[in-house]
């Protein structure tokens, strides 16, 4: 096997054999070598239908031609200069146009700088140190969100950190009024759908309960729409579920299958940002035309095509059909799903967490085995897009059906 032997010399290399950790699996990762549509063919010339989607970016599916016409016309022009472009208004015009809280925008390089700086800058707009973040949310590597319930994710946390960031079960009001309490609060960051924790959608009223915290306390409210942003609806779940935060940190899909991030929101926050205020952020690449080009392309087809409602569609057919054929409990939210090997209702990390993750293990590599892709761990989402065909429906059917009795 070929995959087996570049996992073994990727090893010798790389930490672990990869460049993120949920990429590695048992026994080994296969290796890609070409991509199109709703597929993946690896180096032994197996053949996936993909609900991946290189983790959340490739709404249209892999390597849609508006989106690489766009590319190779921007790359014609040249590859990166460091100066403002064209290409940068065009991309903050199109989020501007369709996220209802993006009054102004500023790209990064990844979603992760996308929230470390919008945390920053409100902490600096409210002059306070303490975040609430929730329990089994995402929100990239850096040093102020990587917490859940228990604490630090990782060694080489500053211990300091810990005094500034509060971690609250997701999807309970009670529970995050009583954290606050008494404590100078500068944001609440969230996932309004967690798709770090697999997919876990808002109860009724959670997403304004939070808004009207921030209201009485005065902090700013943060959705992290890096997966929901432009997948939910155009204007991600604040449209979605017409809650309207302060900020609102992007990332993947604008991308268009580049490395992107941005941090939205009200203009008097925003114009905080250097060089007009005082809040640092800044990025070799920020704004990198050919990204930029990329990202629009992807939008525009957004706009024209039902891609969608299209691939919510999709992702609700099959949300059916695992229901009712496997009895386990089943979360979706637009083009996102995952299953759960639980029977009770999955409204929180701490249940997702409880749920077997050695049934999903099986299920992960019996589907794979059969020629469908879903992402490796229970805690990640799965994805559709506008290039999952019928075909690929009934495909994905049958072969849940024939390893069904695998996770009985
Ligand atoms: C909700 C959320 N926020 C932030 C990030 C970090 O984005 P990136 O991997 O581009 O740094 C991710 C990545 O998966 C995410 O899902």
């Amino acid at each position: 096997m070929r995959s087996e032997r570049l996992f073994e010399i990727a090893k010798r290399l790389i930490p672990g054999g990869v460049n993120s950790p949920v990429r590695a699996f048992d026994p080994y990762p296969f290796f890609v070598d070409e991509t199109e549509g709703s597929k993946i063919r690896d180096v032994d010339g197996n053949e996936y239908i993909d609900y991946c989607l290189g983790y959340g970016p490739l709404i249209l599916g892999h390597n849609p031609p508006p989106v690489f016409d766009a590319v190779r016309r921007e790359l014609e022009k040249g590859l990166q200069s460091g100066i403002p472009s064209n290409a940068e208004i065009e991309l903050a015009k199109k989020i501007v146009s369709h996220v209802p809280c993006a009054e102004m925008v500023r790209f990064t390089n990844s979603g992760t700088e996308a929230t470390m700086n919008a945390i920053r800058l409100a902490r600096a707009y409210t002059g306070r140190e303490k975040v609430l973040m929730f329990d089994g949310a995402y929100h990239g590597g850096h040093d102020h969100v990587l917490f859940d319930s228990k604490g630090a994710k990782s060694p080489g946390l500053p211990e300091t950190l810990l005094d500034s960031t509060l971690v609250a079960p997701f999807n309970d009001l009670e529970a995050t009024k009583e954290l606050i309490d008494g404590e100078d609060l500068a944001a609440i960051i969230v996932e309004p759908v967690m798709g770090n924790a697999g997919c876990i959608p808002p109860r009724e009223g959670f997403l304004n309960g939070l808004r009207e915290i921030c209201n009485d306390v005065d902090a700013v409210l943060i959705f992290d729409e890096v997966i929901t942003g432009f997948r939910l609806s155009m204007g991600g779940a604040q449209e979605f579920f017409g809650v309207k935060p302060d900020l609102v940190t992007l990332g993947k899909i604008i991308g268009g299958g580049f490395p992107i991030g941005a941090f939205a929101g009200r203009e008097n926050i925003l114009r905080e940002v250097k060089p007009e205020g005082e809040v640092f952020h800044a990025g070799t690449f920020s704004g990198h035309p050919v990204i930029m080009s990329a990202g629009l392309a992807t939008l525009e087809s957004l706009e024209s095509e039902n891609v969608l409602e299209e691939a919510s569609e999709f992702a609700e057919k099959l949300f059916d059909f695992l229901r009712k054929k496997l009895d386990y409990s089943v979360n979706q939210a637009g083009p996102m799903f995952q299953i759960f090997f639980t029977r009770d209702e999955v409204e929180s990390a701490e249940e997702v967490r409880e749920s077997n993750g050695e049934k999903y293990k099986s299920f992960h590599r019996g589907l794979m085995n059969e020629g469908v892709f879903l992402p490796p761990a229970k805690f990640e989402c799965c994805f559709t897009s506008g290039a999952h065909s019928p075909e690929d429906l009934s495909l994905t059917k049958k072969a849940i059906e024939r390893i069904a009795n695998e996770v009985e």
